[in-house]
């Protein structure tokens, strides 16, 4: 795809009917290349702003465009020369620093696509757990939905975003279960409450009023948890454990404003 400079603002044809804009720059100023593309149909007149936040047109009360989107770089640099040749030790570097930055809000939240045999994908956030020398692990209910995806299509992709630091990170790979002793072995360093809670979600099923919470009561009885208790040797339920995208390939990003010119 060819990018063509209109007036103070670049333009991609994407098919007959439809634009990506990519931003726009009076000259000699900065266009930001990765993070914003809005889409809108081609009869409609790009507003040009000098607003920093996110801005919303208002032409009918049920849809929503986002015209324009706060702006922002770093001074980071991101080349073949700055980073680790592992990329599990870029991804360790970055993860340190994210945690370390003390401004991103659950760096370990990432989202987590799957995919039906048929290639009909879906996506959801999970938090991110575990990294070794053979990959990423999250946990999760093993009758969900990313589940039952994942045992018919191995197939993943992990996205972190860590906008307070301008920095994502994709993961590309494929999916193993870990083993039962490495999810017994994480699930024993969970709070009590969150052992009940993996007891008690069903999830991917649509629950009733007050079910949940039900549900928890009487699996406080039948593993005699008290109110306030630090410990309780609650056992991993049979259907709950940690799933490992083994990464095939893990691309970093930064935020930056491009010069056009
Ligand atoms: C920030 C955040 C973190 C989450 N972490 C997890 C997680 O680690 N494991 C999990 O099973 N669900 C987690 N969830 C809930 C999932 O997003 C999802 O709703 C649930 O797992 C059912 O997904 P599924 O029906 O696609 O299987 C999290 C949700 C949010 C918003």
């Amino acid at each position: 795809m060819r990018l063509r400079r209109g007036s103070g603002r670049l333009q991609m044809p994407v098919h007959n009917r439809w634009f990506i804009q990519v931003a726009i720059a009076p000259r000699p100023a900065y266009a930001l290349r990765s993070p914003v593309v809005v889409t809108r149909p081609p009869n409609l007149r790009y507003q040009c702003t000098t607003a920093m936040d996110t801005v919303i047109s208002q032409q009918s009360p049920d849809k929503i465009q986002v015209l324009l989107h706060r702006q922002y770089h770093t001074p980071d640099t991101l080349s073949p020369s700055t980073v680790s040749p592992s990329p599990l030790d870029q991804f360790r570097t970055w993860f340190t620093e994210a945690v370390q930055d003390g401004t991103v809000h659950e760096p370990e939240a990432m989202s987590l696509s799957t995919a039906t045999p048929s290639g009909i994908p879906s996506a959801r956030m999970v938090l991110f757990k575990q990294l070794d020398s053979r990959g990423f692990v999250f946990f999760t209910n093993y009758t969900s939905r990313k589940s039952q995806e994942l045992l018919a299509n191995p197939h993943a992709a992990l996205v972190f975003y860590w906008r307070e630091v301008h920095r994502s990170i994709r993961v590309l790979g494929t999916v193993e279960k870990i083993n039962r002793h490495e999810s017994e072995e994480y699930y024993k360093s969970r709070p009590v409450s969150s052992r009940l809670g993996a007891w008690a979600s069903r999830q991917s099923t649509v629950v009733g009023e007050g079910e949940v919470h039900a549900r928890l009561e009487r699996l406080e009885e039948r593993f005699g948890v008290h109110d306030g208790d630090q410990d309780n040797d609650i056992p991993v339920p049979d259907f709950w454990g940690g799933w490992r995208v083994v990464p095939r390939c893990v691309p970093f990003s930064i935020s930056v404003y491009a010069k056009m010119d």
